[in-house]
């Protein structure tokens, strides 16, 4: 069984992008929702949620986990690894390296939550992949939280979006960065801004072959997924056909609360 997580519904896109390279795979994914969202949390905070999370994950028998959040993998990756040294963890780190490669403008932007534009981890992958391109690092406060409403669509926030894209984009950006998992629900609203101006980049393909890279596409018996939140959890079962996400909704029962 793989285990997946986040704050919230963002790490959906990651387990979708998962569910599809491996049908054969047991999955459980907890959304953390009493807590969400942890872009405006300490760094303290946010690794004491990963690693109880984790501990969970790996007593309920998962044998591989994949943070499918930016910030908890920046604030407490290592944490995790440390805390389970005997289970792989697949973290979800901004598309920094694809970006700045295929970067013609040598000119990109990051869109991500506070703690990830703040943290060092982030400074080190740009030093690290994006010498000689300029990146944009740009704080969206708000905007997981948003995704969880399920109405993103709302002439303020459409406008809010714009006010913040349409300046990188002015700037010469020609790749952004969806540098947290929520992100990947707001493609419809940002991509009619582009215009063929710049592409949108997000990793949760490239996280789905890493995880087959280390699990394999194992019979685990039940192709099932199993839904975990620590609040509303009605509402984690709900947000699947919402979302658009039909096929994990097929593969879905209903949705747990815990209390990591
Ligand atoms: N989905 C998360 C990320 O990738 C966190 C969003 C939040 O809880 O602030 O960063």
């Amino acid at each position: 069984m793989i285990g997946v997580f986040d704050s919230g519904l963002g790490g959906l896109s990651v387990l979708a992008a998962i569910a599809h390279a491996l049908p054969r795979a047991e999955l459980v994914y907890l959304a953390d929702t009493a807590h969400v969202p942890y872009g405006d949390k300490p760094d303290g905070f946010i690794t004491g949620r990963v690693l109880a999370i984790g501990r969970h994950l790996a007593d309920a028998g998962c044998k591989l986990i994949v943070v499918a959040c930016n910030t908890a993998t920046t604030a407490a990756i290592q944490a995790l690894r440390d805390h389970l040294p005997e289970i792989p963890v697949v973290g979800v780190e901004p598309g920094v390296k694809p970006a700045a490669q295929s970067s013609a403008a040598r000119h990109i932007a990051v869109l991500a939550t506070e703690a990830t534009a703040r943290s060092p981890r982030l400074a080190h992958l740009i030093r690290a992949h994006a010498d000689g391109t300029r990146v944009d690092v740009v704080p969206c406060p708000g905007w997981a939280t948003h995704v969880e409403t399920l109405r993103p669509d709302t002439p303020a926030f459409r406008a809010e979006v714009a006010a913040k894209i349409e300046p990188l984009l002015a700037a010469g950006a020609d790749r952004l960065v969806l540098g947290c998992t929520h992100y990947a629900f707001l493609a419809p609203l940002i991509a009619p801004l582009l215009r063929d101006r710049a592409e949108i980049v997000d990793v949760a393909a490239a996280v789905a072959r890493q995880v087959v890279r280390l699990y394999g596409d194992r019979h685990d018996g039940q192709a099932h997924l199993r839904l975990l939140a620590t609040a509303h959890p009605e509402r984690l079962r709900a947000a699947l056909p919402a979302l658009g996400l039909h096929a994990l909704a097929a593969r879905a029962g209903s949705a747990t609360q815990v209390s990591p």
